[in-house]
């Protein structure tokens, strides 16, 4: 059967892009990347995009309009039909945000609705929430915002700075998009009232305390 092609927009290191790459790379998987943008000409992303012989291009952003205009059309040129944002620093246009509707999917490392926007993992700690993760969604126009399609929790421990934060998120960010993109390549997302419905899929078990309950 047909794959999902899919479009992956980048702003650095891609280690998210390389977790799909990495599933895409079993034949069995329904979705394969067919072209990965960069805002930036200097994101690792883009080498990796290369080492594993998928279209790239960086694409100037002189002003929002004329990157989602740039990006929308060497997506449409590429075929994408799903476009997956992997770190992608840069607020996208309204009308990419429109034209993409439900075609157009983010991860973010928290648990959304909690801290949006920049340097997520810090605003975590700062809060002091004893329980981290993070958040795949559909796009809307408000920053890290849309219907929620799947989300991974981990636990943030006492001697927790940001970066070993989240690193810990990061391992559950690169089991978790593969998994999402791989729901919406099956056909299984429905959406309504703002909310996502995945069809066929068993209820999650399990309690995530924190601290233990041996405690
Ligand atoms: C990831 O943690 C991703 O969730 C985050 O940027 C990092 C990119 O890492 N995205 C956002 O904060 C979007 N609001 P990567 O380039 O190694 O995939």
């Amino acid at each position: 059967m047909a794959r999902l092609r899919v479009g992956v927009l980048i702003s650095g290191r891609g280690s998210n892009l390389q977790a799909l790459i990495d599933a895409a790379a079993d034949p069995r998987y329904p979705a394969e990347i067919v072209h990965v943008i960069s805002n930036n000409a200097a994101a690792a992303g883009l080498a990796r995009a290369e080492r594993a012989g998928i279209a790239h291009s960086a694409l100037p952003h002189p002003s929002r309009a004329a990157f989602a205009a740039a990006a929308d059309a060497a997506l449409r040129q590429s075929g994408a039909e799903l476009v997956a944002l992997a770190g992608f620093m840069r607020i996208l246009d309204d009308s990419f945000v429109a034209a993409w509707r439900d075609r157009l999917i983010n991860i973010h490392p928290s648990l959304l609705p909690a801290f949006p926007g920049l340097h997520a993992q810090r605003q975590a700690l700062g809060a002091g929430v004893k329980i981290a993760g993070c958040t795949v969604h559909f796009v809307r126009s408000a920053v890290d915002s849309g219907p929620i399609i799947a989300q991974a929790a981990v636990p943030v421990l006492v001697d927790d700075d940001v970066e070993s934060l989240a690193r810990r998120i990061l391992a559950a960010e690169h089991r978790l998009y593969p998994m999402a993109v791989r729901l919406y390549a099956e056909g299984r997302l429905r959406i309504s009232d703002d909310r996502v419905a995945i069809l066929g899929a068993p209820a999650a078990a399990g309690v995530l305390f924190n601290p233990s309950p041996a405690c």
